[in-house]
């Protein structure tokens, strides 16, 4: 695992972005893994900047979310659906179409799941999965506990996730109980993992996951398993290394 400490959030987006952007470059149809929540905004928002200066050309991209709640339509404004075209799709001109997230209102959650699978699959796997970290661990929405070769499938949200995001919703009690969420199996697949972390409430997650044991308590040390994982920090998120 590569770690790279950066002195502020700024330069964490910079650094990551290049990441991307090589994927991008090496192949232009590439297969993106796209993560929700603020870690990756400003990451975006540096690609939509390369994308607006005529530097990078993602047009033939498809992207994959990480993960969807259950019950929300994708038209509800906080569905991770409305989330990734309003932070990925139309700042970086990409065809909404291109961007494929877990179907949380199939009446066949589980089929969905599996079918999600399937599309990662026939698009030829992911070459490059975007990441944060939840405080407890989490990436994507596989909560400690999450079996380390599981598949997309559907999820009980912890407590302190849904607290976390309780911020995005009117009330407390609207954040969705369940989702569904690549596997920690699924994300292991993708060809190269970019996890990008700031601020200090960060700091234990990310020491647990780059010093801790493997372990599912922190889902996001299945990264020490990947050859090809980085991980990028502003000083603050790097705190108790
Ligand atoms: C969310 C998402 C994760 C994200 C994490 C951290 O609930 N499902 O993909 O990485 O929690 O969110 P944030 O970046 O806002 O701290």
């Amino acid at each position: 695992m590569k770690v790279v400490i950066l002195p502020g959030a700024g330069e964490v987006a910079r650094v990551a972005a290049r990441r991307i952007a090589e994927a991008v470059r090496r192949r232009r149809d590439a297969v993106v893994g796209l993560a929700t929540g603020s870690s990756p905004l400003g990451l975006y928002a540096e690609l939509a900047r390369q994308v607006a200066a005529g530097e990078l050309d993602v047009s033939g991209v498809r992207g994959f979310a990480l993960d969807e709640y259950v019950g929300l339509p994708p038209a509800h404004p906080q569905s991770y659906a409305s989330v990734l075209r309003r932070t990925v799709a139309e700042p970086l001109g990409l065809d909404p179409g291109r961007v494929h997230v877990p179907d949380g209102c199939a009446a066949d959650l589980d089929a969905a799941a599996a079918g999600y699978e399937r599309d990662i699959r026939a698009a030829g796997g992911i070459d490059v999965q975007i990441l944060g970290i939840g405080a407890n661990g989490h990436i994507g929405f596989n909560e400690p506990t999450s079996s380390l070769s599981s598949r997309t499938r559907i999820k009980t949200l912890a407590p302190r996730t849904r607290a976390d995001n309780a911020r995005f919703f009117a009330f407390p009690e609207e954040v969705p109980v369940h989702c569904l969420t690549q596997g920690l199996g699924t994300i292991l697949e993708a060809r190269e993992l970019v996890l990008v972390a700031q601020g200090e409430a960060k700091a234990d997650a990310v020491a647990a996951a780059v010093e801790g044991p493997l372990s599912s308590m922190c889902p996001a040390s299945v990264l020490q398993l990947h050859p090809r994982a980085g991980v990028y920090l502003d000083e603050a998120a790097a705190a108790r290394l």
